[in-house]
């Protein structure tokens, strides 16, 4: 039930796009795929700044007499559609999750989703903040009356699934938290941003629109976007380190002046281009830094190095803790994150495993690829944005 190909660009539209400028701006394709049968559905969109699209996945979760929305998309015009077919299979969605308190990208869809189902219940991570003005809940467009709190308020289906807390961690400009949840009846951890399994190959969702690798995948801003298998490829590696590592070692930028003087050359003069400017220059091979990334992987699952090196670089052992805990429960046999590849296989010792390596390698190193995002740590630390320890 793919619910793309046949979709027009008016069932793309979305409308709220401003609250969060990036591309693909005000259309949003999805791309539906059922991931275990009659049990679980993921629903994926792109997002990210300039160009660096990375797909953002809500799960949808099988209930009893009903569904469960994990993580949010943009309820497009598609998406509802496409909700409304399981609801006719299943039954009603009954609860819509915010499973973390500081990730944007999965907050911004939820009010206006909950406005598509006025019967569900939502669920928020508690400590949502908002930057740069913390903002009440009710102002950012949450319904007061259906709003529950993860934890205080308990848990939704706590029978059918079992929840767990990654932190919360003070992080100086708000918390960060997520919660997990095992869904028994499919053996599959539902997590949000903690674990990733990085797509060897551009992920399926470029199909509908392979613009932003295509994009990257040149070496200037006066070369055209061509479509190959090849620079598809290209672009895909390029975007992962980016979207990992902010700014990835090979990477160097350019003089403004030469970039303003390849820009608006014939062909390049269109927003897909960006009208020409690309500010940025590979100065050694981005395949071989996109192979040391996924070696870092065990068994395909990693912390994203963003992640590791600016919210849990002293909380190695929370990260440790929590995977332990992961790893005693029974049942266990997919990750299904919020972002990349999905469904990866599981099982309590793989996580027993992961918690083990994270323990003995180096944690949030400062060199090669991580040089950019520690000096943005140390930065954040020396101006007490951040604190030097983090509280639990
Ligand atoms: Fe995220």
């Amino acid at each position: 039930m793919e619910a793309s190909p046949d979709s027009s660009p008016a069932d793309q539209r979305w409308p709220w796009w401003p609250l969060l400028p990036l591309y693909p701006y005000g259309r949003k394709r999805t791309l539906v795929r059922e991931l275990i049968p009659d049990q679980l559905w993921s629903f994926e969109q792109l997002q990210g700044v300039f160009y660096v699209a990375v797909p953002i996945r809500m799960t949808v979760v099988r209930v009893r007499g009903g569904l469960m929305l994990y993580a949010s998309a943009a309820p497009t015009g598609e998406v509802r559609r496409a909700l409304r077919d399981l609801e006719a299979r299943f039954g009603p969605v009954q609860s819509i999750v915010l499973p973390t308190a500081s990730g944007l990208e999965h907050k911004l869809p939820v009010p206006p989703l909950a406005r598509a189902f006025p019967k569900a219940q939502v669920w928020v991570t508690p400590g949502q903040w908002s930057f740069p003005l913390s903002l009440p809940l009710p102002w950012l467009g949450f319904p007061a009356k259906r709003t529950r709190v993860l934890g205080e308020d308990g848990f939704p289906h706590g029978d059918e699934l079992q929840w767990s807390s990654l932190g919360p961690l003070d992080l100086g400009l708000g918390r960060f938290q997520e919660f997990a949840c095992l869904h028994k009846a499919s053996g599959a951890l539902l997590m949000t941003d903690a674990l990733v399994a990085i797509n060897q190959e551009p992920p399926e969702l470029f199909d509908l629109d392979p613009t932003p690798l295509l994009f990257h995948a040149r070496d200037r801003g006066d070369q055209p976007l061509i479509d190959t298998p090849e620079q598809r490829q290209k672009g895909w590696e390029r975007l992962a380190l980016f979207a990992s590592f902010l700014r990835p070692e090979a990477l160097e930028v350019p003089p403004l002046s030469g970039l303003l003087a390849r820009a608006w050359r014939p062909g390049c003069r269109d927003p897909r281009s960006y009208f020409g400017i690309y500010p940025f220059q590979w100065a050694s091979s981005s395949t071989a830094a996109f192979a040391a990334l996924q070696a870092q992987a065990v068994d395909r699952l990693l912390v994203a190095p963003v992640l590791e090196r600016l919210v849990f670089p002293r909380a190695r052992p929370v990260v440790v803790r929590w995977l332990r805990e992961l790893s005693r429960w029974e049942g266990v046999r997919w990750i299904v994150p919020a972002h990349y590849d999905a469904p990866i296989p599981c099982s309590p010792e793989l996580l027993g495993r992961l918690a083990h390596a994270f323990e003995q390698r180096p944690w949030a190193p400062e060199d090669g690829n991580w040089e950019y995002l520690a000096n943005l740590d140390q930065l954040l630390v020396r101006t007490g944005v951040v604190p030097s320890e983090p509280l639990e």
